[in-house]
């Protein structure tokens, strides 16, 4: 038809397809609108590399615990797959409800696909907290898929007719081998339609073995986000441990390294204390006074 050069490599997909529409009408190469095009995209470029605006080209998706948001910087960025790890019965479930609570609150659709649990048992964890769940269930903000055995189309076929902003897989090991898991097709698909449709997940994993030794798998290389639960003893004859959930990567985010102590309460999962802000090089000047009360403030052990 007519010669392209690698040039055209440069050009953002819409403006690739401006360029091949006029070309197609004109029969020929239209070198005037190509670098027209291509000093519109660097622009955009420019655009969205500026510090000034980096903010708003990052949205940030609040999770429902808001002294945990401010830990990373107002929350997670929208679109990202968020890895929610730790051992048996520390939180991870009661955490991932929360940020889909927090979204249909904010009326947005969010799905829970529970490979493991009974909707009706989720329903009853969430009743206990005194969330009313059924309520966004039946506004259709909610969506709750027990015990699923779902194939890959299917979850794309939910995900295509719901048009969720937010989704939660609990938990990634019953869909998925961990060993495996990047190359997997199956999951390279959700992956990608997760990506494309800017959806916030929060992708459940197990941790099993010694807690202490924080043990890494693909899960968490291939997340934008890690959050781990543990929980820890003072000492060999403390009957309560203090349990911490602890952001382990944030990509995009700067991010208190520090392990947070929570509590549950009747409202579901509560930080407790303070953030201690982690000291950034425009703070070079030294620890403003807000600064150094949170330095300063001690945790409350409840
Ligand atoms: N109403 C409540 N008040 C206080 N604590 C509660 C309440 N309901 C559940 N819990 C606590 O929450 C913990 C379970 O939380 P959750 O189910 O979120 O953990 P999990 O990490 O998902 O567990 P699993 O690995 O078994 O799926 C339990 O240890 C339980 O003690
Ligand atoms: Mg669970």
């Amino acid at each position: 038809m007519h010669n392209k050069r690698p040039i055209h490599t440069t050009l953002s997909t819409e403006a690739m397809r401006i360029l091949e529409r006029y070309e197609k009408e004109l029969g020929t190469k239209n070198v005037v609108l190509e670098r027209a095009l291509m000093g519109m995209d660097k622009l955009r470029f420019k655009e969205k590399l500026d510090a000034q605006s980096i903010s708003r080209i990052i949205k940030r998706v609040n999770t429902g615990i808001p002294l945990f948001d401010r830990n990373i910087e107002g929350g997670v960025p929208e679109g990202f797959i968020v890895v929610v790890t730790g051992q048996p019965g520390i939180g991870k479930t009661t955490f991932s409800l929360q940020f889909l609570l927090e979204g249909a609150k904010n009326n947005e659709r969010c799905i829970l696909f529970s490979f493991e649990e009974m909707a009706e048992q989720i329903i009853k964890q969430s009743i206990r907290f005194g969330w009313d769940i059924g309520e966004y269930m039946e506004r259709g903000f909610l969506e709750v898929f027990g015990f699923s055995r779902f194939s890959t189309e299917e979850i794309l076929e939910i995900i295509s007719v719901f048009k969720p902003k937010r989704i939660a897989f609990d938990s990634l090991n019953i869909f998925s081998d961990a060993n495996n898991f990047r190359r997997s097709t199956h999951w390279r698909n959700i992956l990608k339609e997760i990506k494309e449709k800017k959806i916030t997940c929060f992708a459940v994993t197990e941790k099993k073995g010694d807690p202490e030794k924080e043990e890494f798998d693909e899960f968490d290389f291939m997340a934008d986000g890690v959050i781990l639960f543990n929980k820890k003893y003072e000492n060999e004859i403390d009957p309560h441990p203090t349990y911490y959930i602890h952001v382990k990567k944030m990509r995009l985010t700067r991010v208190n390294e520090i392990p947070h102590p929570f509590i549950f309460t009747d409202h579901g999962i509560e930080l407790i204390g303070t953030i201690c802000e982690r000291k950034t090089a425009d703070s070079s000047n030294g620890p403003t006074p807000v600064d150094r009360q949170n330095m300063d403030l001690s945790i409350d052990k409840q």
